[in-house]
């Protein structure tokens, strides 16, 4: 079943497939800055906490979902050293960034290849990654499931999936007050930064309709992932989900 990705009710893909395709190739460029100002850079410690959290050897090979313009590929490439990283996005204009990034040098020695890439429908052979990588993609996706179970088959059994994504912070006071913030102050920010206002009022729709840290863990759990943890990060504002794809018996 596909869902309307600002509402969390059934709807058909497309509708927000095409929006979230028209809404990061207009911000493509001012993404970088967006995140940095709104979220007070606190997006870069949660960054640092993803990277903690994977299990990613310098022998690994990494398939980074929803790579947009190369954040986590390119920490994953500083931190970790892998063998090589697959860097993947659904919409080109995030990816161009990416790779005038990599021209420049963002990932040292390790290799990266782009690709555009729907992540409800994976071009890669079953078990051909040791790490799957995702920050903020999975909320974007009307099919969530499908997306699930894409990144499931193509790991290798044992291997593991690191998703980093806004959560809902359990403390009531600290919710409200975010909600808040989400609510009137991200679309001024937006707006201002972007010129997009209405890219940033879905961005904080978006939010309140995704699951919480354990809807999150069952849908994982749902497409076949087991041991699924999670730690959250400034009070559940955000959460990284980590989970494994089980050792064939
Ligand atoms: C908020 S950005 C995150 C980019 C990057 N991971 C980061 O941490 O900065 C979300 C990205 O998800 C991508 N995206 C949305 N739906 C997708 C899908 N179905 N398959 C692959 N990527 C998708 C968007 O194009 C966008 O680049």
């Amino acid at each position: 079943m596909s869902i309307d990705t600002a509402t969390g009710k059934e709807a058909p893909a497309d509708l927000s497939s095409e929006r979230v395709k028209g809404i990061f190739s207009t911000i493509a460029k001012k993404y970088e800055r967006f995140n940095a100002v709104s979220s007070f850079g606190a997006y870069r410690a949660w960054l640092a906490g993803m990277m903690r959290q994977a299990p990613i050897g310098e022998d690994a090979n990494v398939l980074d979902i929803a790579g947009g313009t190369g954040d986590v590929t390119f920490a994953t490439a500083r931190a970790k050293r892998p063998r090589h990283i697959q860097c993947t996005d659904l919409v080109p204009e995030m990816l161009d960034v990416a790779r005038a990034h990599y021209a420049d040098g963002a990932a040292g020695e390790v290799p990266v290849d782009f690709e555009v890439v729907d992540a409800q429908d994976i071009p890669y052979p079953d078990a051909s990654y040791d790490v799957v990588t995702m920050a903020y993609g999975i909320r974007n996706m009307p099919d969530r499931p499908r997306a699930l179970a894409e990144m499931r088959r193509v790991l290798k059994p044992g291997g593991a999936l690191v998703c980093l994504e806004f959560s809902t912070p359990p403390n009531y006071a600290w919710r409200a007050l975010y909600h808040f913030y989400l609510k009137h102050l991200i679309p001024f920010w937006g707006g201002l930064i972007t010129g997009d206002r209405e890219g940033f009022v879905y961005l904080a729709r978006s939010i309140k309709a995704f699951p919480d840290q354990q809807g999150l863990a069952n849908l994982m759990e749902e497409a076949g992932f087991t041991n699924v943890t999670w730690k959250n990060y400034t009070g559940g504002i955000a959460a990284v989900h980590v989970a494994r794809k089980p050792e064939e018996r």
